[in-house]
């Protein structure tokens, strides 16, 4: 059996296909490459570069490959840019996944696994969120994820796949082995920026409100190694072939880091100082977003490897140095 995995040149999509691989799968990656790099792929996956709604395109692959299940991580996820154009986010991740669910259905895929965020959820206050809370997004971004998540289960009441949502907290570090990591330009994740600044390629970075109702002022979330979040994945799969039924769990650990702990990570981690200047509030910051994981921890029976923030910080570190080398990553492909 093959897997589909959308957004696979992407920096989620790129640790999946890593995971699945090394669990002996086969895998197809569809990406467009509006984001991910067509270096990132593992070569060892089939990469066709095209669009998640090109019904034609998706019917070709579903025809020539035994694909049993669809990881789809392809879609938009810039809260700030969501608000900007959020048409643009309700077509990329809404209206493009209606009409991918449209050729999974039509093509008898078994199973979806979906990538949604802690976003939906909204601002919930201080406690760890369990996946009962009530949702409500406060972006674009969110709601369009959640409309995905209520087709999702529209669709399999009608046609009968079965799915896993899965509602990623903070997402941060890079494959252990080096194999690929966090490579946007511009990205305004904390430890991607703080990483970068660690390594030279920013002159210094922001902390964004240091008077929050936390015991060091700074916001607190739940970081979960990219690794390990692809590891889910895996075992959500397993559960669904093994005739699970449908569920969507929140992906974290269930323990949370402030902004001042994350950078002196950083900076225990790259033996580095840095410039870090204090500023005000940024706009729609939660103070504290911590996941509620025993739904994860139990129905997948999930063990993390990487729990630990200094680890998800010294992988994060040495993807930038790959980077900061020029890729290489890139170069070694570009000469396979
Ligand atoms: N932060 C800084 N300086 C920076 C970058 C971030 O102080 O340069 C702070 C933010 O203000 C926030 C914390 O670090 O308090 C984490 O911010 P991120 O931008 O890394 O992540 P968010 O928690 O804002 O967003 C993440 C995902 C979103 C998702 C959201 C759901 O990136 O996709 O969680 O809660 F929607």
């Amino acid at each position: 059996m093959a897997v589909l995995v959308t957004g696979g040149a992407g920096y989620i999509g790129s640790h999946m296909v890593w995971e699945l691989l090394d669990s002996g799968e086969d895998v197809i990656v569809l990406d467009r490459l509006s984001t991910g790099f067509e270096w990132a792929v593992a070569p060892e996956a089939k990469l066709v570069i095209g669009d998640i709604a090109d019904a034609s395109l998706v019917k070709s692959l579903f025809r020539d490959h035994e694909i049993d299940a669809v990881m789809h991580f392809a879609g938009s996820i810039v809260v700030p840019e969501s608000v900007a154009m959020p048409l643009a986010y309700y077509e990329n991740n809404t209206c493009k996944t209606r009409a991918l669910l449209e050729t999974i259905i039509e093509g008898n895929i078994r199973h979806v696994i979906f990538s949604s965020t802690a976003a939906v959820y909204g601002n919930q206050g201080e406690a760890p969120i369990a996946e009962d809370a009530s949702t409500n997004p406060e972006s674009p971004y969110g709601r369009s994820k959640l409309m995905t998540e209520w087709m999702l289960r529209d669709a399999s009441a009608a046609h009968g796949f079965t799915y896993t949502t899965l509602r990623y907290f903070n997402v941060s570090g890079s494959d252990p082995r080096g194999r690929t990591g966090q490579s946007t330009e511009g990205a305004t994740h904390l430890i991607k920026v703080a990483c970068e600044t660690a390594t030279g390629k920013r002159p210094a970075m922001t902390v964004f409100g240091t008077d929050y109702p936390t015991p060091d002022g700074t916001c607190i979330r739940d970081y979960i190694h990219v690794s390990d979040l692809a590891a889910v994945h895996r075992l959500a799969l397993a559960r669904l072939r093994r005739g699970g039924s449908n569920l969507t769990a929140n992906c974290g650990y269930g323990r949370g880091y402030s902004v001042f702990e994350v950078i002196d990570s950083v900076k225990k981690m790259a033996g580095r100082d840095f410039d870090v200047q204090l500023c005000t509030r940024r706009a729609g910051d939660a103070s504290a977003v911590v996941a509620n994981s025993d739904l994860a921890y139990r129905e997948f029976d999930w063990q993390p490897k990487y729990a630990d923030l200094d680890r998800i910080v010294a992988d994060a570190l040495a993807w930038e140095e790959i980077l900061a080398r020029g890729n290489r990553q890139k170069f070694d492909r570009a000469e396979l």
